[in-house]
């Protein structure tokens, strides 16, 4: 089977980050795999804000929930990303412009395992914070942080965070989730 199903299988979200500040080329490789995701009627409905400056990781820092705070600050490359409902309109009740910042995201994390990082999405944050934070319009919607950097020692986090990123990672079996013809028919 291909490399490619290799770093799909093995890419993880870690929580321990080395010491090592991303090299701008780096990052635009990450960004690079972001635009070049797939999105409907190729509109691209998404923004990346990099917290860059002191004030700004500051923000980024509190608006962390609890548990994220336990690991995430340290991440040498912080970003908001932001889909704006608009520029994607919804079809059946479905809030489309959330399915292609995903796959933007998927992108970028995959292409940064392949690049020796962990690039860790987060949910538990603070919404106003955020908007507030970074200025964020109405219009425009945070829907992940996502936290990256080269990965460190497991043995430096807190025992806590440790246990989690020492957990073996699992997925549901193909036939679990698959059907064949009809809703809840065994595919195999
Ligand atoms: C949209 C999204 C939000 C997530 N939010 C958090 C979070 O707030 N904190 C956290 O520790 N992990 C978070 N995760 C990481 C998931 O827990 C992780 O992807 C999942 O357990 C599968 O592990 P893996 O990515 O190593 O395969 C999030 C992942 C995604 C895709």
């Amino acid at each position: 089977m291909s490399k490619l199903l290799d770093v799909i299988r093995d890419r993880r979200s870690d929580r321990h980050f080395a010491n090592k500040p991303l090299e701008p080329d780096t990052v635009e490789a990450l960004l690079d795999a972001f635009r070049w995701a797939p999105s409907s009627n190729n509109r691209q409905p998404w923004r990346v804000l990099i917290a860059s400056s002191t004030e700004a990781n500051r923000i980024f820092d509190d608006a962390l929930s609890a548990g994220n705070k336990q690991w995430a600050p340290v991440a040498p490359l912080k970003m908001v990303i932001i889909g704006v409902p608009e520029e994607q309109p919804e079809k059946n009740g479905l809030q489309n412009f959330m399915l292609d910042v995903g796959f933007a995201m998927e992108n970028m994390m995959v292409q940064g395992y392949a690049m020796g990082l962990t690039i860790h999405a987060m949910a538990g944050w603070d919404y106003d914070k955020i908007c507030k934070g970074f200025a964020i319009p109405g219009n425009a919607k945070p829907v992940a942080l996502m936290a990256a950097g080269y990965r460190g020692r497991v043995e430096e986090l807190i025992e806590e965070v440790r246990a989690k990123d020492l957990k073996p990672r699992t997925r549901k079996a193909i036939g679990e989730f698959t059907f064949r013809d009809a809703y809840g028919t065994a595919f195999k």
